[in-house]
């Protein structure tokens, strides 16, 4: 809980949110098939002590030829409405953050919109690379503060498997696939998603991209053999910013809370590197035992990452009723964000 000295929460930045907002009911989903690093020293020229030692990563989740991203969706959507005990024709908005579209369009959103039968529901995508699912709560949260919405569900989910270049060890050992979910609403007590803060710069851009299949660079002949659909990342690079960008996020938030991570019971970062994770640790003060990490597990799921993890974390009991979390995510575009909610 907070020090009892330090003055209410709430963000300085506008007057206190008419409505607060809640996270009333989360759900995540990975496919059934595992891929394990000794899996992937037989695609590429690696080994389990490479990648476990610069990365973390023991295995990554993959999801069947069928399978879209908005059935991982779907499927997470419906865990996190069943534990909102929510129906889908109750939901007023779906805004789905993904790089893995089904198909440019339509979204992804209004497929997972017929999935559920959220029938009334507004639905369309949204895409900010890692940091997707943090954008998304934040418009959520907007939506329902401004009155427009009572009931929005917000989706991270990633078929990341299908832009891959699996010939590239750079890159390959990296990524995985699933989704992820949460169900906000407005609730009277002032418990709920206390702040957030987003952050982009275009002039990285080139660091981490797919740069293929847009208007760009078109599907063509050219596109295919250079493989321009796949995973282009400086990998060094990457991870300077984006220890750099987590930081200074987490801080701001902490910030205009008035918080310091003493306060905070659970930082769930975004999972794309044990050691980005370990700097951002390091760098904020605190202990790795707050830290939720699930990246040995499931790879980088880009937007789909952090919305698993606080899934797995509040189902797991890493904290409860009252206690306030940390959300800090970073991704392509560079883009990141962070959130602090009283949960
Ligand atoms: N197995 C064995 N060797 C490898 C592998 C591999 N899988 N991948 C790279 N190497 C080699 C490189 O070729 C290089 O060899 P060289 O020195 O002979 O040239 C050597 O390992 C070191 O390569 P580095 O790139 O310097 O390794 P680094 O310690 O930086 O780790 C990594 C690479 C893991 C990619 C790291 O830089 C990183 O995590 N960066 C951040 C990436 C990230 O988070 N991306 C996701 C962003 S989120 C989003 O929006 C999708």
């Amino acid at each position: 809980m907070p020090n009892s000295n330090k003055p209410q929460l709430c963000s300085p930045r506008s007057k206190r949110p008419p409505r607060s907002v809640h996270i009333v009911g989360t759900g995540s989903y990975v496919p059934d098939r595992v891929l394990t690093n000794a899996d992937l020293e037989k695609m590429v020229d690696t080994t389990d002590e490479w990648i476990t030692t610069r990365t973390g990563i023991k295995e990554r989740r993959i999801a069947a030829a069928e399978q879209c991203t908005s059935d991982m969706a779907a499927e997470a959507a419906r865990r996190a409405l069943e534990q909102a005990a929510i129906k889908g024709e109750e939901v007023d908005l779906i805004i789905c953050a993904t790089v893995t579209p089904d198909m440019v369009f339509p979204s992804t959103a209004c497929l997972i919109q017929q999935k559920i039968g959220a029938k009334r529901a507004a639905a369309f995508d949204i895409e900010a690379a890692c940091s997707g699912f943090l954008y998304a709560l934040e418009i959520g949260q907007q939506f329902i503060m401004s009155g427009t919405y009572n009931t929005v569900l917000v989706i991270g989910a990633e078929k990341l498997s299908t832009i891959v270049d699996w010939e590239d060890r750079n890159t390959c050992v990296l990524f995985g696939d699933g989704a992820g979910a949460a169900v906000l609403q407005s609730r009277t007590h002032s418990h709920g998603i206390l702040t957030t803060c987003m952050g982009a710069n275009g002039a990285l851009a080139d660091l981490l991209l797919v740069p293929g299949g847009g208007a760009k660079y078109p599907a063509s002949k050219e596109s295919i053999s250079g493989k321009m659909h796949c995973i282009k990342m400086s990998g060094r690079e990457v991870f300077k910013s984006a220890v750099m960008a987590m930081q200074t996020a987490a801080e701001e938030v902490l910030r205009r809370c008035n918080l310091t991570t003493a306060d905070i019971k659970c930082v769930i970062p975004h999972q794309a590197n044990l050691r980005i994770i370990e700097a951002i640790a390091e760098r904020l003060e605190v202990p790795m035992e707050k830290i939720y990490i699930n990246l040995h597990r499931y790879g980088n799921v880009s937007a789909g990452s952090v919305a698993i993890a606080l899934d797995e974390a509040a189902r797991e009991g890493r904290f409860q009723r009252g206690d306030l979390i940390l959300l800090v995510v970073f991704g392509g575009g560079l883009t990141w964000a962070s959130c602090v909610i009283q949960w």
